[in-house]
């Protein structure tokens, strides 16, 4: 039981009515984040939610979030809405369970070790290099840029390269063409019926014709190295050498598909959309890029961005932990309960789902005072030490929690600082962009902004 004394266990936790039969199902399909954000302002940290057949708990206490993602998480499964997820990526390590998750998680590990990460950090470098190359004619052009698509094509480009040792030439439009297809029909669909996405409907037939061809070149990654037989030092190779304990055959092509078609998306989008929140939110707080860019100066100078400079980075640090609080690109994430137990004083029937919104949890006023501001100094060490570790999951937590998390962190902060030596992004007049809650956090329509070049830093002098 969590250590939240509220001694209840006969009745459910307060919350909306909703619907007979269809509870709040209508209004999560429409618009999940009022839902949620408005059920844990009227009701509190802990809300009971009808959802069709389902009941469903919303939580905000941290102590709860704990008891579900870690101290009882043998008690949680990925609930009935990652069935979406898996019509698209598949039963790989995100969307697996048990002794297949335990197995593929443990052959992935070493890839993501902090040694390893060191030799990754030129390669993220390198990517961005070649980034600004390019914003280097628009800036000269002045034209703007769409700072989401700029950050997918490079995150993707470090993904495919560090984990798999390739580049994707021309497919790579392929992943950036078919992926947004794909994440909106799963987004849209989380609450749909088996049925409605089995039906031949023109928006179905969309999404099955995108993951086909997003397929064929998570098949030719595949293919391309068992044909020259490079052994890299790679995440696919250790994919590719795992043998079976018991009979000793190697992974089947279906399960290869699924971990490499799983790293491919879940290594890229995420950090590309929290790159293009953080572009977002420092476009409008002068005084935080301002900060950012004097440590890179102070930090960098004029040398080559790399890992040893990672830990230096402080404040670019903070403001990307501060970008990942208010919006974080896995905004929402579910489990079901696989017996009865009890959350907060309260019984949680066998079946139930339990909802984990971080974009509703990092905005409680009563754990982040004045919510909507944004403060990097949140993540300042004395604060940080201040607040119980589950108030913040933009990566998750427990036995389940993000194998990429340091990745992510380390790849944000080498772009930011290798953007921040040279360029400045402004965004554009005039934009209403908001957050779109498909599988990932989207900014919509999309973020324009202009780079204008940044006067050569003066070289200090010391005397
Ligand atoms: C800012 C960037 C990222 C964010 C916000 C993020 C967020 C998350 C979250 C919240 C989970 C847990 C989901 C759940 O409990 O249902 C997760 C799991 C996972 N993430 Fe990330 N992630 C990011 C970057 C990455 C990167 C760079 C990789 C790979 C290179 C990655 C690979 C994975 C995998 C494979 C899992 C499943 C882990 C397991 O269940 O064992 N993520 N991520």
């Amino acid at each position: 039981m969590s250590s939240t004394a509220r001694s209840n266990s006969s009745a459910f936790p307060p919350g909306p009515r909703g619907y007979p039969i269809l509870g709040v199902l209508p209004q999560l399909r429409s618009d999940p984040l009022r839902v949620f954000l408005d059920a844990a302002d009227r009701y509190g940290d802990l809300v009971h939610l009808k959802a069709g057949p389902y009941h469903g708990f919303l939580l905000s206490e941290p102590a709860d979030i704990r008891h579900v993602l870690q101290d009882n998480a043998r008690n949680y499964h990925k609930s009935p809405l990652y069935d979406r997820l898996r019509d698209g990526i598949g039963n790989g390590l995100l969307t697996s369970e048990d002794a297949l998750w335990l197995r593929q998680r443990r052959l992935a590990q070493p890839a993501f070790h902090r040694q390893r990460l060191t030799g990754m950090a030129d390669a993220m470098v390198a990517c961005t290099e070649q980034m600004l190359e390019r914003w280097d004619a628009v800036a000269s052009r002045g034209e703007t840029i769409d700072v989401m698509a700029e950050m997918m094509a490079l995150t993707q480009a470090i993904i495919v390269r560090t984990m798999f040792s390739t580049d994707l030439g021309a497919a790579a439009e392929v992943v950036n063409r078919t992926w947004p297809i794909i994440n909106r029909r799963v987004g849209e669909t989380f609450w749909s019926t088996k049925l409605e996405t089995t039906l031949p409907l023109p928006a179905n037939r969309r999404f099955w014709r995108a993951l086909r061809e997003l397929e064929t070149v998570v098949y030719q990654i595949i293919a391309d190295r068992r044909q020259t037989r490079r052994d890299e030092p790679d995440l696919l190779s250790m994919f590719l050498s795992a043998r079976d304990e018991d009979t000793g055959a190697g992974m089947t092509d279906r399960q290869l598909r699924d971990e490499v078609m799983t790293m491919l998306l879940a290594g890229h989008e995420t950090t590309s959309l929290a790159l293009s929140w953080t572009y977002y939110l420092l476009s409008q707080h002068a005084d935080v890029e301002r900060t950012i860019a004097d440590e890179v100066d102070r930090v960098i100078g004029d040398a080559r961005p790399g890992f040893a400079h990672v830990d230096r980075l402080v404040c670019t640090r903070r403001a990307i932990d501060e970008s990942l609080r208010l919006y974080p690109p896995a905004w929402g994430y579910s489990r079901q309960a696989l017996a009865d137990d009890e959350i907060g004083g309260y019984r949680v029937p066998k079946g139930s789902l339990v909802f984990l919104i971080p974009f509703v949890i990092h905005r409680r006023p009563k754990l982040w005072p004045d919510p909507d501001r944004f403060d990097p100094e949140r993540f300042a060490p004395a604060q940080e030490s201040a607040r119980p570790r589950f108030a913040y999951i933009p990566f998750g937590g427990g036995p389940r929690g993000c194998i990429g998390n340091q990745f992510a962190l380390v790849e944000a902060q080498l772009i930011v600082a290798t953007v921040a030596q040279r360029f400045r992004v402004e965004l554009a007049p005039d934009q209403d962009v908001r957050p779109e809650p498909l599988i990932t956090l989207r900014p919509t329509p999309g973020i324009r902004a202009r780079v204008t070049k940044r006067a050569p830093t003066t070289p200090q002098v010391i005397v």
